[in-house]
Parts: structure tokens; sequence; C-alpha cells
């Protein structure tokens, strides 16, 4: 994969600190929900993002053609009118799907992409895939069409310590499907390890991965700073400071292989606050301001437009962006919650002031 220079623009304030103007950005994984949730948080996703790969972990999941496109009609329904955001669809692997239907649906366009969920993993994974192996006849049509497999990259083995499911991962199941299928496009996604920045790295150019923005702004002490956190509380769970570090390295590395994906998962706050939690931040308000705030700490806000707007398109195979947006270097304070009608939801960040504020733009450059 070639490396395309970004013509990302930056402008100094007074105080120094530049005013950076990007292609709008796109966020290759996000969980939108349905429902009245729906209409909560699709329109912070489509405010910040010209395009989202919208995970399929509903309840039913989003397995077939006709699932996807009515998901994607009422993904568009919630949001204002004059809203320019484009839902890209994803299938959810099961045992028994049949490699037909990801075919045609990938072909119309109904999926962009296909999502490994190892049974059990996460949220909504009770339909995932049980063994690798009974969606090899699936793998062997997306790797022919040059469809996308999304996978969560975690084993379920509960005799593996949770900190290490993700490395275990990359042994017991990675290696060996890349073997089977080379030349699969893969986007292993929202990577918490130094093992899986190495792995993704040193991989051919058909394997990406994406980074959230809490992965690479806290460690797992976060989870228990005087107490237990659960708004600190995603799966894969955060590691130990030296993976944060290594993905932070990664993410600003400039290399097209890393890109944008927030992971963006709210549940409402009473769901997190509770004797067994869910897993899941809600980061998708402040998004770029939060990852602004990484690549400035890295000395590396040139690369964020890479990361954010040109990295993502190129390994899809999809266009850039044309409009621009801009970030600010003026302080901006997050509420401690967002009220929705059914209750609250607390974004990432909750009570902190960060040092970017997004805003919108719309002229192409
Ligand atoms: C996600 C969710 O809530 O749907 N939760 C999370 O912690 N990231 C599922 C997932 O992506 O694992
Ligand atoms: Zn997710």
């Amino acid at each position: 994969m070639g490396q395309q220079s970004s013509e990302q623009a930056v402008s100094s304030n007074k105080a120094g600190r530049p005013t950076l103007t990007l292609r709008r950005p796109d966020d290759w994984h996000t969980h939108l929900r349905s429902g009245d949730m729906l209409k909560a948080v699709a329109p912070y996703t489509a405010r910040q993002f010209a395009r989202a790969i919208v995970m399929p972990n509903l309840v039913p999941p989003v397995t077939t053609i006709a699932a996807a496109e009515e998901y994607r009609s009422q993904i568009l329904a919630a949001l204002p009118s004059d809203a320019d955001f484009t839902p890209l669809m994803t299938c959810y692997l099961t045992d028994s799907i049949s490699a037909e239907e990801v075919e045609k649906g990938h072909h119309k366009g109904a999926f962009t992409a296909a999502k490994l969920y190892p049974a059990n993993a996460t949220t909504n994974s009770s339909h995932g895939v049980t063994d690798i192996r009974r969606i090899y006849p699936v793998l062997e049509v997306m790797q022919r069409s040059g469809m996308p497999l999304l996978v969560h990259g975690e084993v379920t083995d509960h005799e593996v310590d949770i900190f290490d499911r993700e490395a275990v991962f990359i042994e017991r199941i990675l290696v060996g499907l890349l073997k089977d299928f080379p030349e699969l496009k893969l986007v292993f996604e929202h990577i918490t390890t130094a093992e899986a920045a190495v792995f993704v790295t040193e991989s051919g150019p058909n394997v990406a991965a994406t980074i959230t923005p809490h992965h690479l702004t806290f460690n797992r002490n976060a989870i228990f700073k005087g107490g237990i956190r659960p708004h600190f509380y995603c799966l894969p769970v955060a590691k130990r400071e030296k993976h944060r570090l290594a993905l932070r390295k990664a993410a600003t590395s400039g290399l097209a292989k890393f890109f944008l994906g927030t992971d963006t998962a709210p549940h409402e706050a009473r769901d997190k606050e509770t004797a067994c939690g869910c897993a899941g931040l809600f980061n998708a308000p402040y998004a770029m301001e939060s990852y602004a705030a990484v690549f400035e700490e890295e000395s590396a806000l040139d690369q964020l437009e890479m990361f954010a707007s040109v990295a993502g398109p190129t390994f899809y195979g999809l266009p850039l962006n044309e409009e621009r947006i801009t970030l600010e270097p003026v302080e901006t304070v997050v509420p401690d919650h967002i009220a929705i009608p059914s209750g609250k939801l607390v974004p990432f960040h909750a009570g902190e002031t960060l040092k970017w504020r997004f805003k919108a733009g719309s002229s192409a450059a």
C-alpha cells in the first residue's frame, strides 16, 4: 500500500498552537445501535465523520441483505435532513451464514465488509463464530472479491487471562487464518496491544488496524482509579502503559495501515453503573478533539490527516472525502453527561476540558 501524502493545512494562533484544516474524516468502527438510542447517538457521528463503518451487533444481528438495507434506512431517518453522512453497512458472520448472501450483499453495496465476532467475545456476540473453520467458504469468497474481514481479535477461552486474550488470538487464530487466506483483506479492529501493532506492521498490505481514542488516552489503571470506574470499561479492555505507548506510536507513525475507528459503543449510564456493567465507551461527541490531543502530545499533528482521513479510504478502496473540517486550538468543556429521552449517556472525557474544538466545514479545498 502506497503512502498518500496529505495536504493538511496548518496556521498558528497567537499562542503558537495551530488551527488544523483536514479532509473530513471517516470512522471505520462505530456502534450506532437501534430505536431511540440510534436517534440519540447517530447525529454525533454524522457531525464529525463523512462515513462510518456500522457494526452489525444488534439484537437480532444484521446477517442478511434485507436487514442491512433496513438498518441503513433507519440510520438515515435518524439524522437531521441536512446531514451529509454515508453509513457503510457490515454483515455479522455466524456459523451458518451463506457465502452466497455475503457475496451478493457485497456486490450490491449492501455490505461494505463482514464482521467476525468470536462467539461470546463481547456485547451481543452470542451468535458469533464458534470455530473459524466453519466460515472458510465465506472467507474464500471474501478473499476473491476483496471484501474486508473486520476482526474482533480476542480469544474467548476463560482460562486465558482477559489481558492476554488479544495477544493469544494472534497466535491461535490470526497467524493460521492469514496462512490459509494470504490475500484476504483484514482489519484487526480496535487493537490494544504492542503485539497487535507489531503484527499488523509486519503483515502484508492486506492487513490493517483501527485504533480508538480511548486506548490511546488511558491505560488499565484508569478502570480502577480510587474505585471501580465503569465508564472506562470496554472490550478489548485497556492494557498496560507500554501497550498504550505502542498504540500511540503506531497511530502517529504515518503508516497507512493504522486508521481511525472510534468504537463508539454507547450504553445508558444505568447499564454501566451496575453490578454487571456493559462494556463500551461513548466517544462520538468529542472524537476528533480526543485524537487531536493525542497527536499533539506526540508532536505528530502533521500525521493526523493520514490517520483520520486518508489511510482508511485507501485501504477500503474508496475515494477520499473532498470536504474539509477544522480543529481550532480552543478549549472545549465536555459535559458530565448527555441527556437522552430514556436516561443519560456519559461521554468519554466527561467533565474534562479538551484543548481542541471541532468545527464542521463544507467547502472543498
Ligand atoms: C461494543 C458494544 O457495546 O457493542 N463494546 C465495546 O466495549 N467495544 C462491542 C465491541 O466492539 O466489542
Ligand atoms: Zn466495537
